[in-house]
């Protein structure tokens, strides 16, 4: 009976926790108070900012192909989720990218409405 009980409990805990990349961009819509704009986010992650590098520099700008590292060198798996199953789907490593990410990119982090269109635009490759 316990073990009953242990076992649900754990499966109750996997299920809450579980995300889908449509979870972020519902969270993220829901922060900026907007909905989101796939055509700003493709403009977004494809254009530099004042820094030395845009998203698509390590990304590049088809996220269905895997990508490089701009100064590594290292290869990048797809960030689009119908070319990634495993991209969006915990949140603690979401939250920490896109904060190293954006920090790399715009010295700042990504405000949630950027964030919102980044994920629409990703959702959009098919
Ligand atoms: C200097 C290279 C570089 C740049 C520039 C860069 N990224 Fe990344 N990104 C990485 C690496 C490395 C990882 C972690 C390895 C992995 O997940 O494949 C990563 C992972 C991510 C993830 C994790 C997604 C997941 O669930 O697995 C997101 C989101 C992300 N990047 C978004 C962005 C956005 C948005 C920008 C532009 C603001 C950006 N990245 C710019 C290198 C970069």
């Amino acid at each position: 009976m316990r073990r009953t009980l242990a076992i649900a409990a754990l499966l109750f805990a996997a299920t809450v926790h579980a995300e889908t990349p449509r979870d972020f961009l519902t969270r993220f819509e829901k922060e900026a108070g907007s909905t989101a704009s796939a055509e700003r986010g493709a403009r977004f992650f494809t254009t530099k900012q004042g820094g030395e590098w845009s998203c698509s520099s390590c990304h590049t700008e088809r996220p269905m192909q895997a990508g490089r590292h701009a100064k590594t060198d290292k290869p990048i798996n797809p960030l689009a989720p119908a070319a990634n199953a495993e991209r969006f789907t915990d949140a603690a490593k979401v939250d920490k990218w896109f904060r190293r990410n954006c920090n790399d990119t715009l010295n700042r982090t990504c405000s949630a409405q950027e964030k919102a269109d980044v994920m629409a635009w990703l959702l959009a490759q098919k």
